[in-house]
């Protein structure tokens, strides 16, 4: 028994894009250990293969070489009813681009995770409204996505990735949209709702102003990670 059970294991992980002709290698050998109960940031230079590792990570993408193991399962070796089940589950997932559902307002953007877990539509629609309230968009539960500001979007993604309580939550860029305030609210709020010792959050950022949340900093380059430090003062 380890004394510390792993969330995520990622071992010699390579992904290469073939786009028509030309091959990309994203990732070239992706070694790295999350821990339970772990707040791990990865940052790194654009291209570097920040968003593709973490969607590997989350079973949005498969790799074309090695292992990666989420809360001990292969997610590569899922049938694929089994996989969305189990991303549906564990899985909170803020994407840069947000991705909101355009023709649904804030609250059935936000409930859109439980309903595909199975909660009626009533319920759901209710528990958004609190989750919205503790992002600070109690007043705009009705707001279609368009009717929001970037930041508002970005804060309603977060919403609807903390809503199911996953054990795992990844967040692309998640205060890039942010002022300070607003991004120092954004990560307290990660950190007390979305960690506890059984879970585990995986943000990707350029935002030097929240790195003092980190646990530890995984810093990549072009398709590697070259160095994990403790806190800012270890970067690279
Ligand atoms: N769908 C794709 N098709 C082809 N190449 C891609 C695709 N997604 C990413 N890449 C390439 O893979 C590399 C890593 O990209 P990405 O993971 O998005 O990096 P980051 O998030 O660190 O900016 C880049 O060279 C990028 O151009
Ligand atoms: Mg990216």
């Amino acid at each position: 028994m380890n004394a510390t059970p792993l969330a995520i294991r990622c071992r010699d992980i390579v992904k290469t894009y073939d786009t028509g002709g030309q091959v990309v290698t994203a990732l070239n050998g992706v070694n790295l250990d999350i821990n339970m109960g772990e707040l791990m940031m990865l940052v790194g230079p654009s291209g570097c293969g920040k968003t593709t590792l973490i969607s590997i990570i989350a079973g949005i993408l498969d790799q074309t070489s090695g292992d990666c193991e989420l809360f001990g399962e292969n997610l590569l070796t899922l049938r694929s009813k089994d996989k969305l089940r189990f991303r549906a589950e564990n899985i909170g997932f803020v994407f840069q681009a947000y991705n909101l559902l355009p023709a649904l307002n804030a609250a059935e953007n936000v409930s859109v995770p439980l309903i595909i877990n199975g909660v009626k539509r009533g319920e759901a629609e209710r528990r958004a409204a609190q989750m919205l309230e503790k992002v600070g968009l109690g007043e705009r539960t009705m707001s279609l996505p368009a009717q929001l500001s970037g930041g508002q979007q970005q804060r309603v993604a977060i919403a609807r990735a903390l809503i199911h309580s996953p054990r795992l939550i990844v967040c692309d860029e998640p205060t890039s949209a942010l002022d300070h305030e607003s991004g120092q609210n954004v990560m307290n709020l990660l950190k007390a709702v979305a960690l506890d010792q059984q879970r585990v959050l995986v943000i990707v950022t350029h935002d030097a102003r929240i790195f003092n949340f980190a646990d530890r900093i995984a810093e990549m380059d072009d398709g590697h990670i070259v160095n994990v430090a403790h806190s800012a003062a270890e970067l690279k």
